[in-house]
């Protein structure tokens, strides 16, 4: 059945496994473009996408106007002091109690059509559900798209810091709204 728009929809597991090679594609694809460039294949994505689903988070579908395939992805949780990156957030505002945006990809094919401010939308609204004190992520400084969609939409920019991935240092800039 056609809804002329795109809906956001909440997955379990099972539903993440059902479309899994579709999701896997899409979010290797998106960090593997610019900015990221990262050699991601399609079974790191999903390994990714299992162990922040075992760890409790929130997998939101952005779903076509046709109502049949998946163009968007995004995780998000409400942070613990056992989280894995919890420690590195905290100093930013990102504190246990707070809902952590982890990641979000749309379809190169589907970008700059709202997608991406609707799946950050769903999760703030699963985050006042769940009583969080804030919400915020963390990206490159340099992913315009992602820092524009969420500036524009309340958040601050409370401070940036490095990681480390292999042997490569970079920045990732904390962003936060209170709620
Ligand atoms: C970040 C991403 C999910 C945004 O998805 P999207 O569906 O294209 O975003 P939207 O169309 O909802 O745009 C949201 C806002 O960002 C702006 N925007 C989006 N892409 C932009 C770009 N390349 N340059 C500047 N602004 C951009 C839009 O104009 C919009 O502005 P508005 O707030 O005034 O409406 C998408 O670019 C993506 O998948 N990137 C690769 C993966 C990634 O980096 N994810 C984030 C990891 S933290």
């Amino acid at each position: 059945m056609s809804t002329n728009t795109i809906s956001i929809v909440p997955a379990s597991a099972e539903d993440a496994a059902s479309v899994r090679p579709i999701i896997s594609e899409i979010y290797a694809r998106a960090f593997r473009l610019p900015p990221w460039n990262e050699e991601w294949t399609d079974g790191e994505a999903w390994a990714a996408i299992e162990e922040k689903m075992d760890l409790g988070a929130d997998l939101f579908l952005a779903i076509d106007e046709d109502g049949e395939r998946v163009v968007g992805l995004a995780l998000g949780i409400m942070l613990t002091e056992s989280y894995p990156d919890a420690a590195d957030l905290a100093p930013f505002g990102l504190v246990p109690g707070a809902y952590y945006c982890i990641d979000m990809a749309v379809c190169e094919t589907h970008q700059r059509r709202g997608i991406g401010a609707q799946l950050l939308q769903a999760r703030e609204a699963r985050a006042r559900e769940l009583g969080a004190s804030a919400v915020g992520m963390r990206t490159r400084p340099d992913n315009t798209a992602c820092v524009v969609c969420y500036k524009h939409r309340g958040y601050t920019h409370t401070g940036t810091y490095q990681v480390v991935t292999g042997h490569v240092e970079s920045p990732r800039a904390v962003h936060v709204k209170q709620l």
